[in-house]
């Protein structure tokens, strides 16, 4: 698995904390909007369909929530999020936004490597930007199979494996997947829309409307559905 420093996680957790103006900014933004976006370019769920059509009374914990706003999306859709975070300032952000919409969650200070967690305590484990760009995924995969029941979904976003070299290859993470025990599902690529003028990072909209610089994973814990789990 791609090599990690040492002391990733307290890296991770400075820049997460020094970052937190900039995020509580989207989470804002996001928190008050009506259906879910994704990604850089703001594509809405009915174009890409990263959660599952129905959550209702699914327990679901997000790894990596930072303002928690895809918790808030899937409480508003009948999900029992839990949201987990390794920044205090990212949760007490998290923390102002449940009161200002009067949704409130559990929020858990800890890191997606070693969650408090039971085994086997939910149906979905969703990462968007969290877990699944600043984690180690030889730890954090195995960690949400743990805490997944049988036939739990794994589904997480990331920057694409072509935009950016340090992530792990698409065929060592598959692999990382089935060890874990995982069937991949699906993968949704993210292509700019068209006519867009600008992009964030070292592409051009010419490149980033042919190639895709992000990517939804979508995986299945292997075993049979119980109780709750997600259709
Ligand atoms: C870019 S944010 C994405 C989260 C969310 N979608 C948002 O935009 O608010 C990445 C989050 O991962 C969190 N994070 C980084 N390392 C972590 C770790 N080891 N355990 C738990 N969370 C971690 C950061 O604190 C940050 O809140």
């Amino acid at each position: 698995m791609t090599e990690q420093p040492q002391d990733h996680a307290a890296i991770n957790r400075a820049y997460g904390d020094g970052r937190a103006g900039g995020v509580a900014g989207t989470g804002q933004r996001n928190w008050a909007a009506t259906e879910p976006i994704w990604g850089i370019w703001d594509i809405p769920q009915s174009r890409l369909p990263v959660l599952p059509d129905d959550v209702a009374g699914a327990d679901v914990v997000e790894l990596g929530c930072g303002t928690a706003y895809v918790s808030a999306w899937l409480a508003r859709r009948g999900a029992r999020p839990v949201g987990l975070d390794s920044s205090r300032r990212h949760l007490a952000a998290a923390r102002a936004l449940q009161e200002r919409h009067a949704l409130r969650f559990p929020l858990h200070l800890g890191d997606a490597e070693a969650t408090p967690f039971a085994d086997a305590s939910f149906d979905l484990a969703i990462s968007e930007f969290g877990a699944s760009v600043w984690h180690d995924p030889g730890r954090w995969i195995p960690e949400a199979a743990r805490i997944l029941r049988p036939a739990g979904q794994l589904i997480f976003m990331r920057n694409s494996t072509l935009l950016t070299e340090s992530s792990p290859p698409r065929g060592e993470l598959i692999g990382l997947l089935r060890a874990s025990g995982f069937v991949l599902e699906d993968l949704l690529e993210a292509r700019a829309p068209a006519g867009v003028a600008s992009v964030p990072g070292p592409v051009t909209p010419a490149w980033a409307a042919h190639w895709p610089a992000e990517e939804v994973w979508l995986a299945r814990r292997i075993g049979t559905a119980g109780l709750g789990a997600v259709a």
